[in-house]
């Protein structure tokens, strides 16, 4: 399997020239030369109002078409007709859930991850609406000697399906633990379950945004209905992707679009308005960048190439945080410390016990050598930090340091050298 060029990687990145440490990621990740170049490019010759028949009106319009081509290949769905563009990934699930309310029932149960409030307040208003059932999928510990080691089961997710399952709501990947969820194996099981019990029908959402940036995702094998990520996570800009299967574009959903648009079997029943021209449009500069990591110019070649290179970003920094002197100090990585790829670099911790430290301060004093931006906090997934028990401060929350694939080991070597300090 090629491994990535680090050098060419970074090359890519002029945010990266400076020598900054990025390792806020899971934030936002940085940007390439030529996503910035295609929204300069798009709004100095193409910028004018899409669907109109003169000859830069029919410019714009492919331009912003090519980039729904890009999000259908990223998502590897079925057809670009299944596939749309918001302002936010949090923007894109309350519209498919408000689309939703004329499809779902009273008694109606939904099963949801504790993840981003993204992938959760949509679901929890549209059971309120319509007088559905929440039940919730939690993370459990998967060590006794760490409370936080938290991580989600597919067998406590079982017990709760039953004849009156409607939706579930899952992350691909927790924004926060760092850990992946083995979509195709739950959806298949929960499906399967579902079924056993005489579901009527069953949809599945899959939040992708802390997914996308670390592996390949592919709607069709895992069977799912409704799905976002956000390309600002993806080296690109400040715009989102979604998926809605077409059969549940045209029996499920209700358009949320002007009444008289002619939309059923359309992503635009979804969309109360267009996307920004200039950022769909440099979308398309975030799929050559992905296939250029690897001589195969595949995306699937690129992402097994990332995965691989990412967990030599992830074994110093799990060592280091748990090894004797560290889990003695009362460091508690927040999530499982597998270094394996069941899991991205996104790696979260407390500092607890008689020493304990906020994560406010230890982000302070990386904030002071102002060369390393980390962060702290519950970072929207709200519940799943005020869920962990013993129970943490919500508000300060975890230290987050979440890498992707232009980080290097060196980079992490120098957090670990500032962890140790602060730590010491
Ligand atoms: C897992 C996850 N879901 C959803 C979101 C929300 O995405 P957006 O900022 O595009 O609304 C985030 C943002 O951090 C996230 O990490």
């Amino acid at each position: 399997m090629a491994s990535l060029d680090i050098d060419q990687v970074r090359a890519c990145f002029p945010a990266l020239e400076s020598g900054y440490i990025y390792a806020d990621n899971a934030g936002g990740s940085q940007t390439t030369q030529e996503v910035i170049d295609r929204i300069v490019d798009y709004l100095s010759n193409t910028n004018v109002q899409l669907g109109a028949d003169y000859f830069v009106g029919v410019l714009s319009t492919q331009r912003v078409a090519e980039g729904s081509f890009t999000i259908a290949e990223l998502l590897n769905a079925a057809s670009v007709n299944e596939v749309g563009f918001g302002p936010s990934s949090t923007m894109i699930f309350e519209n498919i859930a408000r689309a939703l309310d004329n499809d779902i029932q009273p008694g109606d149960e939904f099963i949801i991850t504790d993840e981003h409030e993204a992938h959760n307040g949509p679901w929890k208003r549209l059971a309120a609406r319509r007088n559905a059932v929440v039940k919730y999928w939690q993370p459990t510990p998967v060590s006794a000697d760490n409370p936080y080691s938290v991580t989600y089961k597919v067998e406590e997710l079982l017990p709760l399906v039953s004849s009156r399952t409607r939706l579930a709501a899952i992350s691909a990947c927790s924004n926060v633990l760092g850990s992946l969820i083995p979509v195709e194996e739950v959806v298949k099981a929960l499906r399967q379950r579902a079924k056993d019990q005489g579901a009527r029908k069953v949809e599945v959402s899959v939040d992708c945004v802390a997914y996308a940036p670390h592996r390949k995702m592919d709607v069709q094998k895992w069977d799912i209905d409704y799905c976002a990520f956000s390309l600002y996570k993806v080296y690109g800009v400040h715009i989102s992707a979604s998926y809605v299967r077409s059969a549940a574009l045209q029996t499920s959903i209700t358009s949320i679009a002007h009444h008289f648009l002619k939309v059923d079997n359309d992503p635009y029943k979804l969309q109360p308005g267009g996307p920004g021209y200039e950022l769909a449009y440099a979308t398309t500069a975030v799929m050559p960048y992905l296939k250029s990591l690897t001589p195969e110019d595949d995306l699937e070649a690129s992402f097994d190439a990332i995965a691989n290179y990412e967990q030599e970003l992830l074994a110093p920094l799990i060592s280091f945080l748990t090894d004797a002197k560290q889990v003695e100090r009362g460091v508690r990585i927040v999530g499982t410390s597998e270094i394996n790829l069941s899991r991205v670099p996104t790696v979260s911790f407390v500092v607890v016990g008689q020493n304990a430290m906020k994560s406010k301060d230890i982000v302070g004093a990386f904030d002071k050598k102002g060369d390393i931006g980390i962060r702290y906090g519950h970072f929207y997934a709200y519940s799943l930090v005020d869920n962990l028990r013993p129970k943490l401060d919500v508000d300060d929350g975890v230290v987050r340091i979440s890498l992707v694939h232009y980080n290097t080991v060196g980079e992490v070597e120098k957090i670990v050298e500032v962890l140790r300090e602060v730590l010491a």
